[in-house]
Protein backbone atom coordinates (compact mmCIF):
# COMPACT_ATOMS: atom_id res chain seq x y z
CA UNK A 1 0.00 0.00 0.00
CA UNK A 2 1.35 3.54 -0.44
CA UNK A 3 1.46 6.62 1.65
CA UNK A 4 -2.40 6.75 2.43
CA UNK A 5 -2.51 3.58 3.74
CA UNK A 6 -5.02 4.41 6.00
CA UNK A 7 -7.47 5.73 3.53
CA UNK A 8 -7.96 2.00 2.70
CA UNK A 9 -6.97 -0.59 -0.62
CA UNK A 10 -8.55 1.43 -3.55
CA UNK A 11 -9.45 4.65 -2.09
CA UNK A 12 -7.34 8.04 -2.91
CA UNK A 13 -7.78 11.61 -3.90
CA UNK A 14 -7.79 12.73 -7.78
CA UNK A 15 -7.78 16.80 -7.45
CA UNK A 16 -8.69 16.48 -3.74
CA UNK A 17 -12.02 14.48 -4.56
CA UNK A 18 -12.29 10.81 -3.00
CA UNK A 19 -12.20 8.20 -5.12
CA UNK A 20 -13.22 4.42 -4.87
CA UNK A 21 -11.26 3.01 -8.69
CA UNK A 22 -12.58 5.22 -10.71
CA UNK A 23 -15.52 5.96 -9.09
CA UNK A 24 -15.92 9.61 -7.83
CA UNK A 25 -17.55 8.49 -3.83
CA UNK A 26 -20.10 11.85 -4.25
CA UNK A 27 -21.80 10.22 -6.94
CA UNK A 28 -22.35 6.68 -4.73
CA UNK A 29 -24.06 9.01 -2.29
CA UNK A 30 -25.76 10.42 -4.90
CA UNK A 31 -27.50 7.08 -6.31
CA UNK A 32 -27.35 4.94 -2.67
CA UNK A 33 -27.86 7.31 -0.40
CA UNK A 34 -26.27 7.59 3.14
CA UNK A 35 -25.09 5.85 5.04
CA UNK A 36 -23.86 3.49 2.58
CA UNK A 37 -20.88 0.86 2.93
CA UNK A 38 -18.59 1.34 -0.26
CA UNK A 39 -16.31 -1.81 -0.91
CA UNK A 40 -13.36 -1.77 -3.83
CA UNK A 41 -13.29 -4.68 -5.31
CA UNK A 42 -9.54 -4.34 -6.83
CA UNK A 43 -8.67 -4.00 -2.72
CA UNK A 44 -10.70 -7.19 -1.94
CA UNK A 45 -9.04 -9.50 -4.58
CA UNK A 46 -5.56 -7.75 -4.46
CA UNK A 47 -5.33 -8.35 -0.22
CA UNK A 48 -6.73 -11.90 -0.99
CA UNK A 49 -4.47 -12.53 -4.03
CA UNK A 50 -1.11 -11.18 -1.58
CA UNK A 51 -2.28 -13.93 0.78
CA UNK A 52 -2.59 -16.82 -1.89
CA UNK A 53 0.97 -15.35 -3.57
CA UNK A 54 2.68 -15.42 -0.51
CA UNK A 55 2.90 -19.26 -0.02
CA UNK A 56 4.20 -19.85 -3.62
CA UNK A 57 4.92 -23.32 -3.73
CA UNK A 58 3.42 -24.48 0.04
CA UNK A 59 0.13 -26.45 -0.02
CA UNK A 60 -2.19 -24.26 1.53
CA UNK A 61 -5.38 -22.90 1.84
CA UNK A 62 -6.63 -19.05 2.40
CA UNK A 63 -9.65 -19.44 4.49
CA UNK A 64 -11.57 -16.30 4.44
CA UNK A 65 -13.11 -15.28 8.19
CA UNK A 66 -16.86 -14.71 6.49
CA UNK A 67 -17.08 -12.70 10.06
CA UNK A 68 -15.18 -9.87 8.70
CA UNK A 69 -17.78 -9.37 6.13
CA UNK A 70 -20.57 -11.62 4.83
CA UNK A 71 -21.82 -9.90 1.98
CA UNK A 72 -22.96 -12.81 -0.50
CA UNK A 73 -21.27 -10.79 -3.38
CA UNK A 74 -17.86 -10.05 -1.67
CA UNK A 75 -18.27 -14.05 -0.71
CA UNK A 76 -18.57 -14.97 -4.72
CA UNK A 77 -16.19 -12.77 -5.08
CA UNK A 78 -13.86 -14.47 -2.99
CA UNK A 79 -15.39 -17.45 -4.10
CA UNK A 80 -14.51 -16.87 -7.82
CA UNK A 81 -10.81 -16.59 -7.01
CA UNK A 82 -10.60 -19.92 -5.02
CA UNK A 83 -10.77 -18.69 -1.72
CA UNK A 84 -11.81 -21.51 1.43
CA UNK A 85 -14.21 -20.03 3.57
CA UNK A 86 -13.59 -19.73 7.81
CA UNK A 87 -17.06 -20.30 9.52
CA UNK A 88 -18.40 -19.66 12.92
CA UNK A 89 -22.05 -20.36 12.58
CA UNK A 90 -24.83 -22.32 10.41
CA UNK A 91 -25.79 -18.90 9.33
CA UNK A 92 -22.75 -18.55 7.61
CA UNK A 93 -22.64 -21.53 6.25
CA UNK A 94 -25.78 -20.66 4.81
CA UNK A 95 -24.01 -17.40 2.93
CA UNK A 96 -21.12 -19.23 1.71
CA UNK A 97 -22.76 -21.91 0.30
CA UNK A 98 -25.42 -19.64 -1.37
CA UNK A 99 -22.37 -17.71 -2.75
CA UNK A 100 -20.78 -20.85 -4.76
CA UNK A 101 -18.36 -21.34 -1.97
CA UNK A 102 -16.30 -24.86 -2.28
CA UNK A 103 -18.47 -26.87 1.04
CA UNK A 104 -14.87 -29.14 0.69
CA UNK A 105 -12.88 -25.70 1.39
CA UNK A 106 -15.25 -24.52 4.16
CA UNK A 107 -13.67 -25.00 8.25
CA UNK A 108 -16.03 -24.36 11.02
CA UNK A 109 -14.72 -22.72 13.71
CA UNK A 110 -16.00 -21.13 16.87
CA UNK A 111 -16.59 -22.34 20.75
CA UNK A 112 -20.28 -22.98 20.73
CA UNK A 113 -21.17 -25.40 17.71
CA UNK A 114 -24.90 -26.73 18.07
CA UNK A 115 -25.94 -30.40 17.47
CA UNK A 116 -27.65 -29.03 14.65
CA UNK A 117 -25.15 -26.49 13.21
CA UNK A 118 -22.93 -29.40 13.38
CA UNK A 119 -25.19 -31.85 11.40
CA UNK A 120 -25.97 -28.88 8.95
CA UNK A 121 -21.96 -28.99 8.61
CA UNK A 122 -21.48 -32.63 7.78
CA UNK A 123 -24.49 -32.55 5.25
CA UNK A 124 -23.08 -30.09 3.34
CA UNK A 125 -19.35 -31.74 3.30
CA UNK A 126 -17.39 -29.27 4.76
CA UNK A 127 -13.44 -29.38 4.98
CA UNK A 128 -12.90 -29.60 8.29
CA UNK A 129 -13.82 -28.88 12.33
CA UNK A 130 -11.95 -26.46 14.08
CA UNK A 131 -12.96 -28.27 18.02
CA UNK A 132 -12.46 -26.43 20.86
CA UNK A 133 -12.99 -28.91 23.31
CA UNK A 134 -12.70 -32.35 23.80
CA UNK A 135 -16.60 -32.71 24.75
CA UNK A 136 -17.27 -31.02 21.55
CA UNK A 137 -15.63 -33.60 20.05
CA UNK A 138 -17.83 -36.03 21.42
CA UNK A 139 -20.63 -34.17 19.93
CA UNK A 140 -18.91 -34.02 16.49
CA UNK A 141 -18.56 -37.52 17.12
CA UNK A 142 -21.58 -38.23 18.06
CA UNK A 143 -24.02 -35.87 14.91
CA UNK A 144 -21.47 -37.91 12.39
CA UNK A 145 -22.70 -41.22 13.67
CA UNK A 146 -26.00 -40.08 13.65
CA UNK A 147 -25.71 -39.10 9.84
CA UNK A 148 -23.33 -42.14 8.92
CA UNK A 149 -20.31 -39.67 8.50
CA UNK A 150 -17.27 -38.90 9.36
CA UNK A 151 -15.93 -35.60 10.13
CA UNK A 152 -12.22 -34.33 9.53
CA UNK A 153 -11.13 -32.56 12.68
CA UNK A 154 -8.17 -30.67 13.70
CA UNK A 155 -7.59 -29.45 17.12
CA UNK A 156 -7.81 -25.73 17.85
CA UNK A 157 -4.51 -25.15 20.79
CA UNK A 158 -4.83 -22.45 23.19
CA UNK A 159 -0.73 -21.87 22.63
CA UNK A 160 -1.05 -19.17 25.47
CA UNK A 161 0.46 -16.12 23.72
CA UNK A 162 -0.22 -12.27 24.51
CA UNK A 163 -1.29 -11.13 21.17
CA UNK A 164 -0.46 -7.23 22.36
CA UNK A 165 -3.91 -6.23 20.80
CA UNK A 166 -7.06 -5.09 22.11
CA UNK A 167 -8.62 -7.16 25.20
CA UNK A 168 -11.73 -7.73 23.06
CA UNK A 169 -9.91 -8.90 20.35
CA UNK A 170 -7.19 -11.43 22.42
CA UNK A 171 -8.10 -14.87 22.05
CA UNK A 172 -4.82 -16.92 22.73
CA UNK A 173 -3.95 -16.63 26.41
CA UNK A 174 -4.69 -19.33 28.93
CA UNK A 175 -7.53 -17.24 30.67
CA UNK A 176 -9.42 -16.97 27.25
CA UNK A 177 -12.60 -19.26 25.96
CA UNK A 178 -11.09 -19.97 23.30
CA UNK A 179 -8.95 -23.47 21.74
CA UNK A 180 -7.74 -26.89 24.57
CA UNK A 181 -5.04 -25.66 26.28
CA UNK A 182 -1.36 -26.51 25.00
CA UNK A 183 -0.31 -28.59 27.82
CA UNK A 184 -3.80 -30.80 27.06
CA UNK A 185 -3.78 -30.93 23.25
CA UNK A 186 -1.55 -34.28 23.11
CA UNK A 187 -4.04 -36.25 25.56
CA UNK A 188 -6.88 -35.26 23.80
CA UNK A 189 -5.80 -35.73 20.11
CA UNK A 190 -4.86 -38.91 20.89
CA UNK A 191 -7.98 -40.19 22.35
CA UNK A 192 -9.74 -38.23 19.41
CA UNK A 193 -8.10 -40.91 17.57
CA UNK A 194 -10.25 -43.68 19.05
CA UNK A 195 -13.05 -41.49 17.60
CA UNK A 196 -14.69 -43.87 15.13
CA UNK A 197 -16.38 -41.20 13.39
CA UNK A 198 -13.98 -39.06 13.46
CA UNK A 199 -10.88 -38.62 11.39
CA UNK A 200 -7.98 -35.94 13.14
CA UNK A 201 -6.52 -34.01 10.46
CA UNK A 202 -4.21 -31.13 12.00
CA UNK A 203 -3.95 -28.25 14.93
CA UNK A 204 -5.35 -25.02 14.15
CA UNK A 205 -4.98 -21.74 16.47
CA UNK A 206 -5.69 -18.10 16.44
CA UNK A 207 -4.69 -15.78 18.97
CA UNK A 208 -5.65 -12.69 18.29
CA UNK A 209 -7.13 -9.83 15.57
CA UNK A 210 -5.85 -6.53 14.94
CA UNK A 211 -1.91 -7.91 15.29
CA UNK A 212 0.47 -4.96 14.81
CA UNK A 213 3.40 -6.93 16.09
CA UNK A 214 4.53 -9.95 13.91
CA UNK A 215 6.11 -11.27 16.50
CA UNK A 216 3.45 -13.04 18.88
CA UNK A 217 2.66 -14.64 15.49
CA UNK A 218 6.01 -16.49 15.07
CA UNK A 219 6.12 -17.09 18.59
CA UNK A 220 2.69 -19.56 18.32
CA UNK A 221 3.50 -20.53 14.91
CA UNK A 222 6.97 -22.12 16.65
CA UNK A 223 4.75 -23.82 19.58
CA UNK A 224 2.54 -25.50 17.50
CA UNK A 225 4.87 -26.51 15.25
CA UNK A 226 6.85 -27.66 18.47
CA UNK A 227 3.23 -29.43 19.38
CA UNK A 228 3.54 -30.79 15.64
CA UNK A 229 6.65 -32.57 16.57
CA UNK A 230 5.89 -33.94 20.14
CA UNK A 231 2.28 -35.31 18.26
CA UNK A 232 4.14 -36.67 15.04
CA UNK A 233 6.91 -38.35 17.40
CA UNK A 234 3.26 -39.99 18.83
CA UNK A 235 2.36 -41.64 15.92
CA UNK A 236 -0.52 -39.07 15.50
CA UNK A 237 -1.52 -38.21 11.96
CA UNK A 238 -1.43 -34.85 11.30
CA UNK A 239 -1.91 -33.21 7.59
CA UNK A 240 -2.53 -29.52 7.91
CA UNK A 241 -1.76 -26.80 10.32
CA UNK A 242 -4.44 -23.68 10.82
CA UNK A 243 -2.56 -20.53 11.78
CA UNK A 244 -5.82 -18.46 11.98
CA UNK A 245 -6.61 -15.05 11.11
CA UNK A 246 -5.35 -11.78 12.80
CA UNK A 247 -3.07 -9.31 10.43
CA UNK A 248 -3.68 -5.83 11.65
CA UNK A 249 -4.55 -3.24 8.95
CA UNK A 250 -3.25 0.46 9.51
CA UNK A 251 -6.40 2.49 10.88
CA UNK A 252 -4.20 5.23 11.42
CA UNK A 253 -1.46 7.05 9.22
CA UNK A 254 0.88 6.51 11.63
CA UNK A 255 0.00 2.59 11.88
CA UNK A 256 3.11 0.07 10.54
CA UNK A 257 1.36 -2.93 9.96
CA UNK A 258 2.82 -6.28 8.88
CA UNK A 259 3.49 -7.19 5.37
CA UNK A 260 1.50 -10.40 4.02
CA UNK A 261 4.13 -11.25 1.76
CA UNK A 262 6.86 -11.28 4.54
CA UNK A 263 4.22 -12.70 7.76
CA UNK A 264 3.05 -16.00 4.84
CA UNK A 265 6.72 -16.28 4.07
CA UNK A 266 8.16 -16.49 7.79
CA UNK A 267 5.40 -18.92 8.29
CA UNK A 268 6.37 -21.29 5.49
CA UNK A 269 9.55 -20.93 6.49
CA UNK A 270 9.55 -22.34 9.76
CA UNK A 271 6.99 -25.09 8.86
CA UNK A 272 8.86 -25.84 5.95
CA UNK A 273 10.24 -29.21 7.43
CA UNK A 274 6.87 -30.50 8.59
CA UNK A 275 5.97 -30.91 4.85
CA UNK A 276 2.58 -29.80 5.70
CA UNK A 277 -0.93 -28.07 4.08
CA UNK A 278 -0.89 -24.79 5.98
CA UNK A 279 -4.25 -22.57 6.44
CA UNK A 280 -4.55 -19.36 7.36
CA UNK A 281 -8.05 -17.66 8.17
CA UNK A 282 -7.64 -13.56 7.26
CA UNK A 283 -10.63 -11.45 7.70
CA UNK A 284 -9.59 -8.02 8.46
CA UNK A 285 -6.29 -7.67 5.89
CA UNK A 286 -8.66 -9.04 3.23
CA UNK A 287 -11.80 -6.91 3.18
CA UNK A 288 -10.90 -4.42 5.80
CA UNK A 289 -8.83 -1.49 4.25
CA UNK A 290 -11.08 -2.23 0.87
CA UNK A 291 -14.20 -0.63 2.54
CA UNK A 292 -15.59 2.65 3.70
CA UNK A 293 -18.58 4.02 5.20
CA UNK A 294 -20.11 6.74 3.57
CA UNK A 295 -21.85 9.54 5.69
CA UNK A 296 -23.43 12.92 5.82
CA UNK A 297 -23.23 15.86 7.60
CA UNK A 298 -26.53 16.50 9.49
CA UNK A 299 -25.82 19.37 11.56
CA UNK A 300 -22.78 21.15 13.58
CA UNK A 301 -23.62 21.67 17.00
CA UNK A 302 -20.97 24.12 19.73
CA UNK A 303 -21.62 23.92 23.32
CA UNK A 304 -19.81 25.39 26.26
CA UNK A 305 -17.87 22.59 26.05
CA UNK A 306 -17.51 20.93 22.90
CA UNK A 307 -17.67 20.93 19.07
CA UNK A 308 -19.89 18.19 17.85
CA UNK A 309 -19.89 17.39 14.00
CA UNK A 310 -23.77 15.59 13.73
CA UNK A 311 -23.11 12.62 10.61
CA UNK A 312 -26.08 10.41 9.64
CA UNK A 313 -24.14 7.68 10.72
CA UNK A 314 -24.31 6.17 14.67
CA UNK A 315 -23.28 3.45 16.50
CA UNK A 316 -25.87 1.02 14.96
CA UNK A 317 -24.29 1.15 11.78
CA UNK A 318 -20.40 1.35 12.89
CA UNK A 319 -20.04 -0.17 16.24
CA UNK A 320 -16.24 -0.18 16.70
CA UNK A 321 -15.88 3.13 18.37
CA UNK A 322 -18.02 2.45 21.16
CA UNK A 323 -17.15 -0.85 21.53
CA UNK A 324 -13.39 -1.10 21.24
CA UNK A 325 -12.58 3.20 21.22
CA UNK A 326 -11.27 2.10 17.53
CA UNK A 327 -9.99 4.52 15.31
CA UNK A 328 -11.46 5.51 12.18
CA UNK A 329 -9.92 8.09 10.03
CA UNK A 330 -12.57 10.24 8.33
CA UNK A 331 -11.79 11.58 5.24
CA UNK A 332 -13.79 14.69 3.46
CA UNK A 333 -14.93 13.67 0.20
CA UNK A 334 -14.02 17.28 -1.11
CA UNK A 335 -10.67 18.01 0.45
CA UNK A 336 -10.99 22.34 0.10
CA UNK A 337 -8.05 23.66 1.40
CA UNK A 338 -10.15 27.06 2.28
CA UNK A 339 -11.95 24.29 4.75
CA UNK A 340 -10.01 24.92 7.20
CA UNK A 341 -10.04 22.57 10.20
CA UNK A 342 -12.71 22.07 13.21
CA UNK A 343 -11.31 20.26 16.58
CA UNK A 344 -15.00 18.28 17.44
CA UNK A 345 -16.63 14.69 18.31
CA UNK A 346 -17.84 13.51 15.20
CA UNK A 347 -21.22 11.92 16.45
CA UNK A 348 -24.31 10.42 15.10
CA UNK A 349 -28.29 10.17 16.10
CA UNK A 350 -28.49 7.22 18.36
CA UNK A 351 -29.30 8.51 21.90
CA UNK A 352 -26.48 6.99 23.86
CA UNK A 353 -22.76 8.76 24.70
CA UNK A 354 -21.07 5.88 23.49
CA UNK A 355 -22.53 7.51 19.61
CA UNK A 356 -19.52 8.45 18.26
CA UNK A 357 -17.30 7.63 15.59
CA UNK A 358 -14.41 9.86 16.73
CA UNK A 359 -13.53 11.89 19.94
CA UNK A 360 -11.87 14.98 19.95
CA UNK A 361 -10.59 14.63 16.69
CA UNK A 362 -9.09 17.20 14.41
CA UNK A 363 -11.15 17.46 10.69
CA UNK A 364 -11.99 19.15 7.87
CA UNK A 365 -14.13 22.06 8.99
CA UNK A 366 -17.16 20.28 7.52
CA UNK A 367 -20.96 22.03 7.12
CA UNK A 368 -24.35 20.42 7.26
CA UNK A 369 -24.99 18.69 3.44
CA UNK A 370 -21.28 17.62 3.15
CA UNK A 371 -20.37 14.20 2.95
CA UNK A 372 -17.44 12.30 4.96
CA UNK A 373 -16.04 8.66 4.55
CA UNK A 374 -15.42 7.07 7.49
CA UNK A 375 -12.03 4.87 6.63
CA UNK A 376 -11.19 1.44 6.84
CA UNK A 377 -14.43 -0.05 7.40
CA UNK A 378 -14.60 -2.88 4.90
CA UNK A 379 -14.52 -5.78 8.23
CA UNK A 380 -16.64 -5.85 11.46
CA UNK A 381 -18.62 -2.55 9.92
CA UNK A 382 -21.61 -4.04 8.18
CA UNK A 383 -21.77 -7.22 9.90
CA UNK A 384 -21.75 -5.70 13.30
CA UNK A 385 -24.50 -3.41 12.68
CA UNK A 386 -27.63 -3.72 14.22
CA UNK A 387 -31.36 -1.67 13.92
CA UNK A 388 -31.19 0.07 17.12
CA UNK A 389 -33.60 3.18 17.88
CA UNK A 390 -35.31 1.82 14.80
CA UNK A 391 -32.60 2.32 11.66
CA UNK A 392 -32.87 0.38 8.82
CA UNK A 393 -29.28 -1.02 8.50
CA UNK A 394 -27.43 0.88 5.76
CA UNK A 395 -27.30 0.65 1.72
CA UNK A 396 -24.12 -1.88 0.35
CA UNK A 397 -22.07 -0.78 -2.42
CA UNK A 398 -19.33 -2.99 -5.02
CA UNK A 399 -16.98 -0.74 -6.87
CA UNK A 400 -15.47 -2.03 -9.93
CA UNK A 401 -13.33 0.26 -12.06
CA UNK A 402 -15.75 2.73 -13.01
CA UNK A 403 -18.74 1.05 -12.18
CA UNK A 404 -20.91 0.83 -8.90
CA UNK A 405 -23.97 -1.42 -8.00
CA UNK A 406 -25.60 -2.15 -4.70
CA UNK A 407 -25.30 -5.08 -3.58
CA UNK A 408 -27.20 -5.07 -0.42
CA UNK A 409 -30.52 -2.71 -0.16
CA UNK A 410 -30.76 -0.01 2.45
CA UNK A 411 -33.26 -1.47 4.87
CA UNK A 412 -36.61 -0.07 5.06
CA UNK A 413 -39.07 0.37 7.88
CA UNK A 414 -41.05 -2.78 6.99
CA UNK A 415 -37.81 -4.52 6.92
CA UNK A 416 -37.45 -3.43 10.53
CA UNK A 417 -40.99 -5.27 11.52
CA UNK A 418 -40.89 -8.17 9.41
CA UNK A 419 -41.20 -10.96 11.93
CA UNK A 420 -42.83 -8.93 14.83
N1 LIG B 1 -10.30 -17.08 12.82
C1 LIG B 1 -10.89 -17.09 14.03
C2 LIG B 1 -11.06 -18.35 14.74
C3 LIG B 1 -11.34 -15.87 14.59
O1 LIG B 1 -11.91 -15.87 15.79
C4 LIG B 1 -11.17 -14.66 13.86
C5 LIG B 1 -11.65 -13.38 14.40
C6 LIG B 1 -10.56 -14.73 12.60
C7 LIG B 1 -10.13 -15.96 12.10
C8 LIG B 1 -10.35 -13.51 11.73
O2 LIG B 1 -9.50 -12.60 12.33
P1 LIG B 1 -9.01 -11.29 11.53
O3 LIG B 1 -8.07 -11.75 10.44
O4 LIG B 1 -10.19 -10.63 10.99
O5 LIG B 1 -8.32 -10.50 12.56
N2 LIG B 1 -15.09 -7.41 15.92
C9 LIG B 1 -13.67 -7.21 16.16
C10 LIG B 1 -12.84 -8.35 15.62
C11 LIG B 1 -13.21 -9.69 16.18
C12 LIG B 1 -12.39 -10.82 15.61
C13 LIG B 1 -12.89 -12.14 16.08
N3 LIG B 1 -12.24 -13.28 15.52
C14 LIG B 1 -13.25 -5.87 15.58
O6 LIG B 1 -14.10 -5.15 15.06
O7 LIG B 1 -12.09 -5.47 15.71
Amino acid sequence: MSAHDYLGEGFSYRQDVLFCEDVELARVAASAGTPCYVYSRHGILSRYRAYDEAFGGTPHQVCYAVKANSNLSILKLLAGAGSSFDIVSGGELFRVLKAGGDPAKIVFSGVGKTAAEIEEALAAGIGCFNCESETELALIDACASRLGKRARCALRVNPDIDAKTHPYISTGLKDNKFGIGIGEVEDVYRRALNLRHVTMAGVSCHIGSQMLDPAPIGEAADRILALTARLRSLGAPIEHLDFGGGLGIPYRESDRTPPIAATIGDLCRRAAPFGLELHVEPGRSITGSAGVLLTRVLNRKKTEAKEFVVIDAAMNDLLRPALYKAHHEIAPLRRLPAMGYVEADVVGPVCESADYIAKNRRLANVMPGDLLAVCSAGAYGFVMSSNYNSRPRAAEVLVEGDHFRTIRARETYEDLIRGE
